[in-house]
């Protein structure tokens, strides 16, 4: 009994210290203006962050995606709703365009050959913006309302070409194909 509890409180010692470094890199930065995010992970792949305040009254969340690019580059972020993968991704993403205006938009993936054009997603997004500063490039919006709960899959993605104003392909190996995950917008 004694030696259960022990090491049960060590654990979640340990746990916690794991979870305080974790969150201490993102949660570092502050973004400009009035933008601030409860929540943040720093992303194991692509140098990538995610920021977020989940609203629990309208069910929505505002999010910001933040990750290391150039300026000639493009950067996504995704939920998919229907798998773990980027097919079925419903996407937000950034690049300058040719005039040199920074842009973002939302794209969905419906397959490995897709053409990110600006389209319609499978859920409400709206008030979607981008930054560039300090070679990183964020982009901002507001999910919602979550039809089925706070869990979800997300993808992310990063690539070096743009061609007439859309994103052309990424990398297709290494962190390029590992960059995917699960998150809870409610505990992180
Ligand atoms: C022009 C646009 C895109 C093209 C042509 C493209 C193409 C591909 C291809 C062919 C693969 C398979 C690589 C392999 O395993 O051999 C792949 C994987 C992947 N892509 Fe994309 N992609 C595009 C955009 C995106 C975007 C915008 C995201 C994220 C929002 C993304 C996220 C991923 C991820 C996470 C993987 C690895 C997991 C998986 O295979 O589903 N991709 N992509
Ligand atoms: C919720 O589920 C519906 C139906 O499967 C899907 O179209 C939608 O994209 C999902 N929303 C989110 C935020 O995952
Ligand atoms: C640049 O191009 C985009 C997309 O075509 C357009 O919405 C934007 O107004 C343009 N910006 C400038 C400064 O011309
Ligand atoms: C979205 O943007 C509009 C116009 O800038 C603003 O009035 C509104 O409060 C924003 N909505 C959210 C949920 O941030
Ligand atoms: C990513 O961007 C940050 C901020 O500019 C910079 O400090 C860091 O060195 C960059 N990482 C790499 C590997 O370029």
């Amino acid at each position: 009994m004694a030696i259960t509890s022990t090491s049960a409180l060590f654990i979640s010692i340990l746990l916690s210290l794991v979870l305080i470094s974790s969150a201490q890199s993102c949660s570092k930065y502050t973004f400009p203006g009035n933008q601030a995010f409860n929540s943040c992970i720093d992303l194991p792949f692509l140098q990538a962050n995610l920021h977020w305040n989940y609203i629990p009254s309208t069910r929505t969340v505002h999010i910001a995606y933040r990750a290391n690019q150039t300026s000639t580059g493009w950067i996504a972020w995704a939920i998919n709703p229907s798998g773990t993968g980027m097919v079925g991704s419903q996407a937000l993403v950034a690049l300058h365009n040719s005039n040199g205006s920074l842009t973002a938009y939302p794209t969905p993936i419906t397959s490995y050959t897709t053409s990110l054009r600006p389209g319609a997603l499978s859920f409400r997004v709206s008030n979607i913006s981008a930054t560039y500063a300090d070679n990183q490039m964020s982009i901002f919006a507001v999910l919602g309302p979550l039809q089925n709960g706070t869990a979800v899959n997300h993808v992310w993605q990063a690539g070096n070409s743009v061609i007439n104003d859309i994103p052309s392909n990424h990398a297709t190996t290494g962190p390029n194909i590992q960059s995917m995950g699960t998150l809870n917008f409610l505990s992180g």
